[in-house]
């Protein structure tokens, strides 16, 4: 059937092997450090404390646990895929090969959920942190340009289905115009990553290297303040409203999962890596490793030095070590250095990984040709970054963080469970060809990545947020059957071969 043609995966690999229009200047450490610039970063920084408080206690710590091994799930699929295909549609082209265009499509249209808002969403949190930095120093940006214009409140009773209240109604005027550091800062990535893959490398390496100081510095002073009083209970019993004990761990870890997203970005550089089929398994793992470790380290930290009650902040981190007393202030404002810096890079990261599969998208003629349009000097997709980024800031200026938070953990929740899935059905429809890294124990490992990620969609996500979902993926519908379906150049029969 027309709608599930697939690619040959040999077709893919050709393609990757043929396609040198992209930049080859990556290696296993700029790949592992894409990935860390793509994770560490408002999850970590602002996140933890509010998830702490509100849900888990120092239980948190076991949230990050149980978050941490299913993205380690899907990490493991995402590593067989991405050397096997390294084209950087990443998710979006092993659906392809897997499950058909329209189902790539889907995932396709779901990845900017991930991407392009979920760097919205971080921008939004870098504007709070560098409005809170410049305030330490006596500068003060006026409150109506510094936060989004509306804000939307779903009524209590409000249901699933009810689109008027989901959509139209609930929205409040707050008093601001717009909130203009967070359009800045996505306007200025912008522009790098135009200039340059190699350029935009360098940079994330210079503000991974800071962001990791930070962290380990946390780690490092924290140790030796904490208060095993505050561990207990490690687990604090479930109050009245259903927060604390078990569910709230659970509640915690689809909370905390927004900290993990964005290592999967690697995949989407498989076309600028020099060694993709090595060194892509490589980037993926071991930023997801690195960064589940020093998360358990952090929040073990964190949840010793304060009473988790009392962590319900914007700056957990810099909370925790103010509390400590003045002789510290200088770590304060390290902290706040490295949020802002560590958020920058995960923006980065992100607007990357969206233009590239928009690139991919477009190659493949389900989105117009301006998105593979590549600049003759700067080798970089720059039309599909301008666009990628000019979006990206109209959406950051506009709209409130946790609105557009939810939306993010709903989307990548979505795309790693397809390729969890996807990794099954290649081994059965092509079990024969070359798998540079396999999933180990895939027949277990795969199905509990699909179980896990359903599992935290829907214990950890409410029923707005899943409508909110079903309305932007109805939108993808309406263009694929416009626009893509009638373009697709496998359909044209001028790409790979029709299934
Ligand atoms: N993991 C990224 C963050 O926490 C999206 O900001």
């Amino acid at each position: 059937m027309k709608l599930f043609r697939r690619k040959h995966a040999a077709d893919l690999q050709t393609e990757a092997a043929n396609d040198q229009s992209l930049k080859r200047a990556l290696g296993p450490v700029n790949l592992t450090s894409l990935g860390i610039g793509g994770i560490i970063g408002a999850g970590i920084f602002v996140l933890t404390g509010h998830a702490a408080a509100q849900y888990a206690g120092p239980a948190i710590v076991l949230s990050f646990i149980f978050a941490g091994i299913a993205c380690a799930f899907a990490g493991l699929c995402y590593a067989e895929f991405a050397s096997m295909i390294p084209l950087s549609g990443s998710a979006y082209t092993y659906g392809y090969a897997t499950l058909g265009e329209l189902i790539a499509w889907i995932i396709g249209w779901d990845l900017i959920l991930e991407y392009l808002f979920a760097a919205s969403t971080v921008a939004v949190g870098w504007s709070g942190y560098i409005v809170s930095f410049l305030k330490d120093f006596g500068i003060t940006i006026p409150t109506a340009f510094t936060s989004a214009p509306y804000n939307h409140v779903t009524p209590p009773d409000a249901q699933w289905w009810n689109l008027w209240q989901l959509f139209v109604k609930g929205w409040v005027s707050t008093g601001a115009v717009l909130n203009v550091p967070a359009m800045v800062v996505v306007g200025v990535i912008t522009i790098l990553l135009i200039i340059g893959i190699k350029e935009s490398a360098n940079f994330n390496n210079f503000i991974v290297a800071l962001k990791l100081a930070v962290i380990l510095t946390f780690i490092g002073v924290g140790a030796f303040y904490i208060n095993k009083v505050n561990w207990h209970p490690f687990v604090p019993p479930a109050d009245a409203n259903g927060n604390f004990g078990w569910h709230g761990v659970i509640h915690g870890a689809a909370v905390i999962f927004f900290a993990y997203i964005g290592f999967d970005a690697v995949s989407t550089a498989a076309q600028e890596a020099r060694r993709p089929q090595r060194d892509m398994p490589i980037g993926l793992l071991g930023s997801l490793g690195i960064c589940t470790i020093l998360y358990i380290a952090v929040s073990l930290v964190l949840t010793g030095i304060v009473n988790y009650s009392q962590l319900n902040v914007s700056a957990p981190i810099a909370l925790a070590i103010n509390s400590l007393g003045s002789s510290l202030a200088w770590l304060t404002y390290f902290i706040k250095i490295g949020a802002i810096a560590g958020l920058s890079s995960v923006i980065l990261v992100l607007l990357l990984g969206q233009s590239r599969i928009f690139y991919t998208m477009s190659k493949d003629g389900l989105l117009p040709p301006v998105f593979s349009a590549v600049h003759p000097k700067f080798r970089t997709p720059w039309l599909a970054q301008l666009l990628t980024g000019a979006v990206a800031m109209l959406i950051a200026g506009l709209f409130p963080i946790g609105l557009l938070g939810e939306l993010v953990s709903i989307g990548t929740l979505l795309a790693f469970a397809i390729v969890c899935a996807g990794v099954l059905v290649l081994r059965c429809t092509d079990p024969h060809i070359a798998r540079p890294f396999r999933t180990p124990a895939v027949w277990l490992i795969a199905p509990l990545g699909v179980g896990s990620c359903i599992f935290l969609m829907a214990a950890g996500l409410p029923a707005d947020t899943w409508a909110r979902l079903i309305v932007w993926m109805a939108i993808g519908f309406v263009i694929y059957f416009a626009y893509g379906h009638r373009h697709s150049k496998l359909h044209k029969g001028l790409a790979g071969k029709n299934r």
